[in-house]
C-alpha cells in the first residue's frame, strides 16, 4: 500500500511517499523560515499562501524521486490539526481534491500523533510499548505509547513548550527565528556553569514541565547585565539556558523511567534535533540499559513522512465521507 502524506500545519510544506512494506520511499520539505524571519515568528496568512504555491511542485518531486506516478497512490494522509487553521486547510483541500480525482481514500492525521509515531521511521523501528518524550515548538509531553492509538499522557508543560522557551530565550540573545539551531551553535562556545539558571519542577513529584520561570530568569539576567554585558556573555547565557531546559527534560524522563519499567524510549519533535538533549537522553538510556529510538534528524521537525507513518492505523474514509474532516487549530478534534 502506497500512502501519500501531506503536512501543512505551520511553516513547513511536507510531502512524502510511504510504502507499507518497503518503508519511506521519498519525502520533500520546503521550510518557510526565511520568509517569516523578518517578523520574528510565523505570519499565518503568508504561511497559507506559500503552502498553496509549494504543495504541487513538491508532490511532483516526491513522485519523481520514488519513481512512481499518482496512479500508484493507494491513500492520501493529511494533517488536519492542530496548527494554523488557514495553513491546515491548504493541505486538507489538496488531500480532498487528490482523493476525489484518484478515487482513493483520505485519512486525517493528528499532527502530534505524527511526531509521537515518527520514531517508527527509524531503522529498525521500535516495538510497542515505549515511552515518548515529545518536544516541539507547540508541545512538551511525556507519553506512554502502549500500542497503535493507545497513548497515555504522563506529563506535559504547564506553560510554554520547550521549543517556545528556546525560541524566546534565543530572541533575548538577538538570535533569529526559530532560535533552536542558533542557540545550540552559540552554546557550544559557552560555559553552562557561568550563570545560575533555575531548573524548574525538580522538587515537584509529578511529570509535568514548566519553562516560564526560566524564561523570566533570562529576561532579568539580560536586564541586569545590560546590552554590553549580554554581548560579552552571549555564549555563556546560551549554554546555561539550554542546559537548564535539557536538565528539566531529562530529569522528568528519568522520573518516568523510575515509575514503570520500559523497554524503550523515543525522542521526537523539533527540539529532539538538539545535540545536547540527544546526548543526555542517550546517556540516561545507556545507564539504564533501555533501548533508545532517536528520530532521524531530518524527520524531527515537521514533515509529511511522520504523517504517512501515523496514518497506518487510521481509518480510511471514502468519498464523500472525508469531506467531514475539518481543520482544527488547537487542542482536540472538534
Ligand atoms: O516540531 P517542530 O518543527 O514544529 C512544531 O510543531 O512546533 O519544532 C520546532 C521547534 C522550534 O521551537 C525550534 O527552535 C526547535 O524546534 N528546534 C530546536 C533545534 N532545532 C529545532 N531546538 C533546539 N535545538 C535544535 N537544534
Ligand atoms: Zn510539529
Amino acid at each position: 500500500m502506497l500512502i501519500l502524506g501531506i503536512e501543512t500545519s505551520c511553516d513547513e510544506t511536507g510531502l512524502a511517499l510511504l510504502d507499507s512494506e518497503a518503508g519511506l520511499l521519498a519525502h520533500a520539505l520546503h521550510s518557510q523560515v526565511d520568509m517569516h524571519v523578518a517578523y520574528g515568528g510565523v505570519v499565518p496568512e503568508l504561511a497559507s499562501r506559500d503552502h498553496i504555491r509549494r504543495v504541487l511542485p513538491l508532490l511532483d518531486a516526491v513522485l519523481a524521486d520514488a519513481g512512481r506516478t499518482l496512479a500508484d497512490v493507494d491513500a492520501i494522509a493529511v494533517t488536519t490539526g492542530p496548527g494554523l487553521a488557514g495553513a491546515l486547510l491548504v493541505g486538507a483541500s489538496i488531500g480532498h481534491a487528490l482523493g476525489y480525482a484518484l478515487g482513493k481514500p483520505v485519512l486525517d492525521v493528528h499532527h502530534l500523533e505524527g511526531h509521537l509515531l515518527s520514531p517508527l521511521l527509524a531503522e529498525p523501528a521500535p516495538a510497542f510499548p515505549f515511552v515518548a518524550l515529545l518536544v516541539s515548538g507547540g508541545h512538551t509531553q511525556l507519553l506512554a505509547v502502549r500500542d497503535w492509538g493507545r497513548y497515555e499522557l504522563l506529563g506535559e508543560t504547564l506553560d510554554d513548550a520547550a521549543g517556545e522557551a528556546i525560541d524566546k530565550g534565543a530572541r533575548q540573545l538577538g538570535l533569529g527565528f526559530p532560535g533552536g539551531p542558533a542557540l545550540q551553535r552559540l552554546a557550544e562556545e559557552g560555559d553552562s556553569g557561568t550563570f545560575d539558571f533555575p531548573v524548574a519542577m525538580t522538587r515537584d513529584p509529578g511529570l509535568d514541565f514548566s519553562f516560564s520561570g526560566l524564561k523570566t530568569a533570562m529576561v532579568y539576567l539580560c536586564r541586569e547585565l545590560g546590552e554590553p554585558g549580554v554581548e560579552r556573555n552571549r555564549a555563556d547565557l546560551a549554554a546555561g539556558y539550554q542546559a537548564a531546559i535539557v536538565d528539566q527534560l531529562v530529569s522528568k524522563l528519568s522520573r518516568a523511567l523510575d515509575r514503570e519499567e520500559w523497554p524503550a524510549v523515543a525522542l521526537g519533535g523539533g527540539v529532539a534535533a538538539n545535540g545536547p538533549l540527544r546526548q543526555a537522553v542517550s546517556e540516561l538510556c545507556a545507564e539504564r540499559g533501555i533501548r533508545l529510538k532517536l528520530v532521524p534528524l531530518p524527520l524531527c521537525t515537521d514533515n509529511a513522512a511522520m504523517i504517512a507513518a501515523a496514518s497506518a492505523h487510521t481509518q480510511p474514509f471514502e468519498w464523500p465521507d472525508y469531506l467531514g474532516f475539518d481543520a482544527f487549530a488547537t487542542g482536540e478534534r472538534q
